[in-house]
């Protein structure tokens, strides 16, 4: 890994001035223009340079290995060369290395229809491949460079955040728009390429079909780097990182089980999309079609891919993230074996959009999944490592599988199968097969070792989650043992945040020592000396890098010390009990919100309490966004946790209180307070030890005076 000076201010950094306000947000732009335009012809090249190696001959075979020899020398410098490559980057002017990237790129694409000879194809596939490489970091540096509040406000489309948010909140939003201009134009670069095949072949006929999209690519390198050279300077400010995918996958054989499953999953669901993409031009002729169908599919992949990475981490909110995972690749799989299997071009480029999207999903979950797993060497999970190996994984399958599976394709042949009217199986056909199968294998096995809600039956689970909410079975919630008490009566007050529920809880303790009754309010976490201090530690948003585990067990430590203190002594002598959160918050929270196993958290509290359970629990239920809203205080650590947890929260106290609705009464929050109250004591009436009759407070407008103690 290397690395600049990331905090020397450079001199000509745009300062937030009236006049180089604009200039500095034109500076911006442009060189976004720039990025995107490079991007383009950098997916072209893709197509483009392996249309121009499928020669026209009749050995399907070495067709096949002259396009996988292409596109495995397009991938190959980023496997092999990028410490290197990523050192280079890092020691030349920025702007030099993007307009040396683009000029070469420009030189090198023109000179492949020129030369027109295989060998010159694929010397130009493995230059193209080491100039991206040089391109794209110093690309995905060079934007949020230019970055100050003023450039990015100023910069209407590029407005990533909104003016006033921190320094490096806007440079996060730069290199996120980076990475968009480098890697959005996959889709547009594989249409126009059908399209530009599509007019070359009625042009210039078949012999010369995949040179005027070459021509088109070098082009579009040569207003790359003409937009560029407009953009005047480009500080070096960030710092640019290249990881060594080879060092890093070698070192993640160090990985947990978990780990091991994640990279697994990565590896199917590329290795499914890959595996389509090497035969796609070979096969496309296979099936009577040619470059502008080998186009077709692969945009279909590239905007199915564009898709799933867009719906990855928003279908199916409460459903298990590492579930997804393995079922994506599973799915990519599947659809796989249906587009090797079917012999309709058309139909093989909407499946391929499918197999996309299974595969960008599989793609996003996993950087949800990678949090929280084990890293390489012991080092603490989260952080760049983990992206960067899943990365490292990705590149070397491609590696493997653009290499491989056109070879195994013109090894096997055609087969000519005896079923109906005769099935021809093509070698490209039975090759995807075979990564289909691998892939599959890779799927489930990922999928077992990454399952974190084992034993729950997946249909019930996933038809929860369609209904937006978290299957948990009976068996699971934590079952009462026999508790030794003497006429206590305990009350638990639960939801999410900003739902009133500490207050509906004073009233009801209020309500309840008006009647005489000896009352103990108390609250989680925090309730005790010992309990205060794992609160500070709990709540502290200084708190950082807590592992979910961990802070499981700091909550049910706090409720041991709290049952063991506070509330059992209380229920001996005969109290009410009114908690503000009890066990149920470490259900929802860490067990949905952090999407741990319920049961386990169930059964680690079911210890810590001696299996104490309340008698009644008061669900208030709130929309997260609307009690989010409500909070005063500066958020804590748990309340600034995204909507998206609090959501999961919620649909986890919804789901514990539908598995055991007698002992719950759910309300709705919003509804106004003193409706509320009367509805919370009209069910704790139920279950007092001697109870108000219930005419009387009507009979009377006031209560008697029961003392039971
Ligand atoms: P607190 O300040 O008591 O807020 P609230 O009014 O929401 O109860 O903070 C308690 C926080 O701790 C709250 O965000 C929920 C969280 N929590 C858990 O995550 N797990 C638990 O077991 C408990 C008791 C609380």
């Amino acid at each position: 890994m290397t690395r600049t000076d990331a905090t020397r201010p450079h001199p000509a950094a745009p300062q937030p001035g009236a006049t180089s306000l604009s200039a500095a947000a034109g500076t911006f732009r442009r060189l976004r223009l720039a990025l995107s335009a490079s991007g383009l012809g950098q997916w072209l090249t893709v197509p483009a340079l392996s249309a121009m190696a499928v020669l026209p001959e009749d050995d399907t075979g070495a067709r096949l290995r002259a396009v996988g020899g292409v596109l495995a020398l397009l991938v190959l410098p980023a496997v092999l060369l990028a410490p290197l490559v990523g050192a280079l980057a890092d020691r030349i002017d920025r702007r030099l290395a993007l307009l040396i990237a683009d000029g070469l790129r420009f030189v090198v694409v023109l000179t492949v229809p020129l030369v027109d000879a295989l060998p010159w194809t694929l010397a130009a596939a493995f230059l193209v491949g080491c100039l991206s490489l040089l391109w794209t970091p110093a690309a995905t540096a060079g934007l949020p460079a230019l970055v100050s509040d003023a450039t990015v406000s100023a910069s209407a489309g590029g407005a990533v955040v909104a003016r006033g948010a921190p320094e490096d909140d806007l440079r996060a939003g730069a290199r996120r728009s980076a990475a968009r201009a480098a890697f959005g134009p996959a889709p547009f670069a594989a249409l126009a390429f059908a399209l530009l095949a599509l007019i070359a072949n009625a042009a210039l006929g078949a012999s010369h079909r995949a040179d005027l999209p070459l021509y088109a690519t070098a082009v579009v390198f040569a207003v790359s780097a003409a937009l560029t050279a407009l953009v005047r300077d480009v500080p070096a400010t960030e710092p640019i990182t290249v990881p060594a995918p080879l060092k890093l996958l070698f070192q993640g054989a160090g990985l947990d089980r978990a780990g091991r499953g994640l990279g697994l999953a990565i590896g199917g669901a590329v290795l499914a999309a890959s595996a389509i993409a090497a035969v796609a031009r070979v096969h496309a002729g296979e099936l009577g079609g040619g470059d502008a169908g080998y186009g077709a599919v692969l945009a279909g992949l590239a905007a199915g891919l564009a898709s799933g990475l867009f719906l990855g981490p928003r279908v199916l909110g409460p459903f298990s993230r590492r579930r997804l995972l393995g079922l994506a690749v599973i799915a990519a799989a599947l659809l796989l074996i249906v587009a090797a299997l079917v012999r309709n071009l058309v139909v093989v480029a909407f499946v391929t959009a499918f197999l996309g999207v299974a595969a960008g999903a599989a793609w996003s979950t996993a950087s949800a999944a990678v949090r929280g797993l084990g890293a390489p060497d012991g080092e603490a999970p989260g952080g760049d490592r983990p992206r960067a190996f899943r990365r490292s994984i990705a590149l070397v399958v491609v590696l493997v599988s653009v290499a491989a599976v056109p070879a195994v394709a013109g090894a096997l042949g055609s087969h000519r199968i005896d079923v109906g009217d005769g099935y021809d199986l093509d070698g490209s056909m039975s090759a995807l097969l075979i990564a289909a199968v691998l892939a599959l294998v890779a799927g489930a096995v990922a999928y077992r070792r990454l399952d974190d809600r084992r034993g729950i039956p997946l249909v019930a689970d996933l038809r929860a989650a369609l209904r937006g909410e978290v299957y948990v079975p009976p068996s699971q919630v934590a079952e009462p043992e026999p508790v030794r008490r003497e006429h206590g009566v305990f009350i638990a007050f639960e939801g999410g945040e900003g739902a009133g529920k500490t207050t509906q809880a004073r009233l009801a303790a209020i309500w309840l020592r008006d009647h005489g009754y000896d009352v103990v309010t108390t609250h989680e976490p925090g309730a005790t000396k010992i309990g205060m201090r794992l609160r500070a530690m709990l709540l502290d948003r200084d708190t950082t890098g807590l592992s979910d585990r961990a802070e499981t067990l700091l909550y049910a430590a706090d409720r041991a010390d709290h049952v063991a203190n506070v509330v059992r002594p209380a229920l001996e002598r005969g109290a009410i009990v009114v908690s503000d959160r009890y066990l149920d918050s470490s259900l929802a929270y860490q067990g949905h919100g952090r999407r741990q196993p319920v049961d386990d958290i169930a059964r680690v509290n079911a210890w810590a309490t001696g299996g104490l359970l309340p008698d009644l629990t008061v669900l208030l239920e709130v929309p997260p966004a609307d009690g989010l809203r409500r909070l005063s205080a500066p958020a804590d650590r748990i309340e600034s946790e995204p909507q998206e947890f609090h959501e999961r929260v919620q649909a986890g106290f919804r789901a514990l209180a539908e598995a055991d609705p007698d002992r719950y009464l759910v309300l709705d929050a919003s509804r106004p307070q003193a409706e509320l109250s009367r509805e919370i004591q009209y069910r704790i009436r139920e279950i007092l030890p001697d109870p108000i009759p219930a005419g009387t407070e009507d009979a009377t407008s006031t209560f008697p005076a029961i003392t039971d103690v």
